[in-house]
This record gives structure tokens, sequence and C-alpha cells, in this order.
């Protein structure tokens, strides 16, 4: 695994300083990162610690300031705003703490809206079993509990079979029970895709069902731990 064909991400030395008027505001202060293939990675530090600029940056919503990231042969950090968008919509999934369903359309027009783009989707109703809502497709979002939500917007990101997939705090407006079904879907669609995970929570408690757990403070990655063995989301108590 530590063969360097695996290496999917590869940031060195990445910073980004906020400017507003006067006001600087260093959201990353040089981080060196790097996540293999297929990799389930959970980011965790305080509010303000940069840990959404970074999966914003590393997703392709926002520049850096100055440093490298490379998603495989692309460097993100040369790629003018079209690139950037291109690079979004051929291998990134997103999933937010709020869902940004369209209210009019069912489950699976929801999902459709990204599958029709995708250069080599998966079936909506496939990427709907996979977070466990085949039964749900024909409701509309008002008609679904947040969690069930939540899994359609999980079923839309992975729609397009991503190589990466970024989640930021996609358990944060859900109670335990919920954001444990959440978590299943994500671990689900990690293994079954193979895609690059990583989740950005304020719950500790995650920390268990990763492959490695990174700790963002002030700007920086203060600590990196290996989890030799993984729990599964139903083995995790909040
Ligand atoms: N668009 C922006 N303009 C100015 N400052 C910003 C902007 N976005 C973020 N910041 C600042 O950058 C720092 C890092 O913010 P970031 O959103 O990455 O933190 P976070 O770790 O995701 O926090 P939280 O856990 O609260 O979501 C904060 O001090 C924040 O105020
Ligand atoms: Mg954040």
């Amino acid at each position: 695994m530590s063969d360097a064909s695996n290496i999917v991400f590869r940031a060195t030395g990445l910073t980004k300083v906020y400017r507003n008027g006067a006001l600087e505001v260093h959201a990353l202060r040089g981080i060196d990162f790097q996540a293999r293939k297929g990799e389930f990675i959970v980011i965790l530090g305080p509010s303000g610690s940069g840990k959404s600029t970074f999966l914003n940056i590393v997703g392709g919503l926002d520049r850096a300031s100055g440093g490298e990231v490379w998603f495989e042969e692309h460097q993100l950090t040369a790629l003018d705003e079209a690139q950037l968008t291109q690079y979004r919509r051929d291998h990134v999934g997103f999933v937010f703490q709020f869902y940004n369903l369209v209210p009019s359309l069912t489950a699976r027009e929801n999902v459709q809206l990204v599958t029709e783009i995708a250069r080599r989707p998966m079936r909506a109703d496939d990427a709907l079993a996979l977070v466990g809502l085949q039964d749900r497709a024909n409701h509309f979002p008002a008609q679904l509990s947040g969690g069930e939500q939540q899994r359609v917007a999980i079923a839309r990101a992975i729609a397009k079979n991503p190589e990466v997939l970024l989640c930021d705090e996609p358990t944060g407006a859900l109670d335990s029970a919920t954001g444990i079904k959440v978590l299943e879907a994500l671990t689900q669609v990690n293994r079954a895709v193979g895609a690059t995970t990583l989740v950005i929570t304020h719950n500790a408690a995650i920390r268990d069902i990763a492959d490695r757990v990174i700790r963002f403070a002030d700007g920086r990655i203060i600590e990196e731990t290996v989890n030799a063995t993984k729990k599964q989301p139903s083995e995790v108590a909040w």
C-alpha cells in the first residue's frame, strides 16, 4: 500500500491566507499530506483550525495561497478555473452538513442530476441501493427523514463513481442513531466504489472507523494516527 503509485493526493507546504481589507487570517500554515487510494481518513480539530479550508482546496472549490496539491498527475494548484471545475466534475463527490437536495425532485431525480452529466456514472437506483434507499427512490426530500436525505446526498455524490469522496460534517445535523446509518453508508460506499474518503467531524468517536486520523490545530496538522483495526459504525457510540 505504500507504493507511490497508490498515492491519490499529495500536498506540500500548503498555505491559505484570507484577506479582508487589512485583516489577514492564516487558515492554513503549511500542510503536508498524502492520501492513498481507497483510504478512509477522518479529520478532527477545533472550530477555525482550517479543516474545511483544506477540504475545499483539495476538492477544487477554493485556491491555495502557497504550496502545492496534486491529485494523481494533476497539479491542482496550477489549474485555471475551468480546469478546476472539470476536475471537480470528473473526480470529486462532495457531501456537506446540509444536504442541498432539490425539493421538487424525487430522490432518484436528485441523483440523476449528477448521472446525466457524469463521464462514467452508475445507475441512480444502484447508487440509492448502496445507501439502503432502494425503496425510497420515488420520495421527495420532504417525505424523507434527515438521515435519509443525507443518504440521498451521499448517493448523489457517489453516483458518478468519483475517485474521491469529500465529506464536511456529514453527520453534523443528525442524532447518533441516524448518524451511524450515514456512516454505514459512507463506509459501504468507500468499500464498494474504492473512493478515497475524507470525512471532517467534530465527533471524536468517529475516529475509530477510519484507516487514519488527522488532527488539525491552528492551520496545521498536529497529529496523525493509523488505526491498526477499524471499528464498524454500529460499534461507535456518541
Ligand atoms: N472566506 C473566508 N474569508 C475569511 N476568513 C475565512 C474564510 N473562510 C474561512 N476563514 C477563516 O479561516 C479559518 C479556518 O476556517 P475553516 O472554515 O477552515 O475552519 P474549520 O476547521 O472548518 O472550522 P469549523 O469546525 O468551525 O467548521 C477561520 O479562522 C475562519 O474564520
Ligand atoms: Mg468547517
